[in-house]
């Protein structure tokens, strides 16, 4: 983990953990301990999604409260979303898709971000736009491991965080593909121990998640 709060940039946000965890809080007092218990686990970066109405307080509570954790906003679909973002103390930005209007928002924050991609002309499209690390998204839906490698054939320049439908168990495969820096996935904070307060079994996902990965693909 290269990154903390106390960095000036996140140079690359595929090479800080090889797991991001992407977390949907549903109350505010979920926020702090999710994030510590993911960090106690040995994933210090959280991608805390805007869908639901006290997203942008909970990363707020992150930034304030944990600063050993990487906080970013995920899900960010409107200009709007980036600057709301960014006030709130994110320290990176993922989109699901990308609009040339959006990279441009993303890039005025000054933060690191991910644009969403699916296909290649959308990858295409965000080189032309000069974002070489990007997301690929809903990674399992559109093709995976298979569309990965085949980007990787024609558009080596792309490196990505797929994320959408990937598990402990698929994680690995991902990782070990030479235009992956890193995956997400919200199999690390399941609803039922977020709601329960389960934080210990938050903690354990995210260690079985960190080094699983790490040995398997690394
Ligand atoms: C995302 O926003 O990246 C996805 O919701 C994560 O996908 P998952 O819930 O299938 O892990």
């Amino acid at each position: 983990m290269s990154s903390t709060r106390d960095d000036q940039a996140l140079t690359s946000l595929l090479d800080l953990v090889p797991v991001v965890p992407v977390v949907v809080v549903d109350r505010l007092d979920q926020a702090v301990p999710v994030a510590q218990a993911l960090a106690a686990g040995g994933l210090p970066v959280v991608e805390l999604t805007l869908r639901t109405p006290v997203a942008l307080d909970a990363i707020r509570a992150i930034a304030d409260e944990v600063p050993e954790v990487a906080i970013g906003a995920g899900t960010i679909t409107q200009p709007a979303d980036a600057e709301a973002a960014l006030a709130a103390g994110a320290q990176f930005l993922v989109s699901p898709g990308a609009t040339a209007t959006l990279v441009g928002a993303m890039r005025d924050t000054g933060l690191p971000f991910l644009p969403g991609t699916a296909t290649v002309s959308e990858v295409m499209q965000a080189l032309e736009l000069g974002c070489t690390e990007l997301k690929l998204f809903p990674a399992e839906v559109v093709g995976g491991v298979g569309l990965l490698k085949a980007i990787g054939s024609v558009l080596p320049a792309a490196r990505f965080c797929p994320t959408g439908g990937i598990t402990a168990a698929t994680a690995a495969t991902y990782r070990a593909l030479p235009n992956v820096g890193c995956v997400g996935g919200s199999w690390l904070t399941p609803t039922d121990a977020l709601a329960a307060g389960d934080w210990d079994r938050v903690t354990a996902l995210a260690a079985e998640a960190s080094g699983r990965v790490v040995e398997a693909a690394r």
